[in-house]
């Protein structure tokens, strides 16, 4: 009991310090911004732009404190998995349909394949792969393939995510899904990334018991991999 309860405290720390980690600048930013504004009046022109500016930032901050929650609850308990059978097929191609536009507008192809079944949280998987294709449309080479497959292995099945792409230091890759960890700020800091998609890769596959993993091939190719092991779905 206190165990648990020395564990829950320590989540709570996490959660509160990530929270404050994130949302201080943006938060500061914003209460600036409607200074500045107030300071003397304005055109409605200049009011809207300024209202419509500072949605976009409460959104991001919205999604980014919906995803700290996330990992907070994820590493709470296995209760929350509900695992069932899926066809894999069914599950890529569903993935690569959702995305297609998004890759279109950077002339990326997205291509599905691999048949046969795993057994995961529907929801769950979709969000990993979701935040994994998120990644490649965002991180790799225009004009590419972004391939999608599932392979059978000795005890589970894998689902690899693959684009052409800057080659990620070695020295970056075993951080990669670490929470807040962006490889390349340059690359990164004008959208809105926020370093937590791969950390809660991670904490989905950790509650389906399996792994994520990334590599760099020789030939410029970046691969994420999650692995499902064999187990019996629950409903
Ligand atoms: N497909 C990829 N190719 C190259 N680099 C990648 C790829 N996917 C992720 N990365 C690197 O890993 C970092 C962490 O990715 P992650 O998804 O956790 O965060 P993010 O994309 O920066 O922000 P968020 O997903 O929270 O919006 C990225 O910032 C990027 O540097
Ligand atoms: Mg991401």
């Amino acid at each position: 009991m206190l165990d648990r309860l020395a564990d829950g405290y320590q989540r709570l720390s996490r959660f509160s310090a990530d929270l404050a980690h994130e949302i201080r600048t943006p938060v500061n930013a914003l209460m600036g911004h409607c200074q500045v504004t107030l300071y003397q009046r304005r055109s409605v022109e200049e009011y809207e732009s300024v209202l419509a500016r500072n949605t976009e930032e409460l959104e991001r901050i919205s999604l980014m404190m919906e995803n700290i929650l996330f990992l907070a609850r994820a590493s709470q308990a296995q209760s929350v998995i509900k695992p069932v059978t899926l066809s894999l097929d069914a599950e890529l191609q569903r993935i690569a349909d959702y995305f297609e536009g998004l890759a279109e507008e950077r002339n990326l192809t997205l291509c599905a394949s691999g048949a046969g079944q795993v057994c995961a949280d529907p929801m769950l998987l979709r969000r990993a792969l979701s935040n994994l294709v998120d990644n490649t449309i965002r991180y790799a080479h225009a004009g590419g393939e972004i391939h999608l497959r599932g392979h059978r292995q000795a005890q589970g099945w894998q689902i690899e995510v693959i684009n052409q792409g800057e080659p990620v230091a070695a020295r970056h890759l075993d951080k990669l899904f670490d929470r807040f960890y962006r490889a390349d700020d340059a690359r990164t800091s004008s959208g809105n990334a926020s370093g937590l998609g791969l950390s809660i890769v991670k904490a989905i596959m950790t509650l389906h018991q399996g792994d994520a993993s990334v590599h760099c091939a020789a030939n410029g190719e970046i691969h994420f991999s999650l692995f499902f092991p064999d187990r019996t779905a629950a409903g």
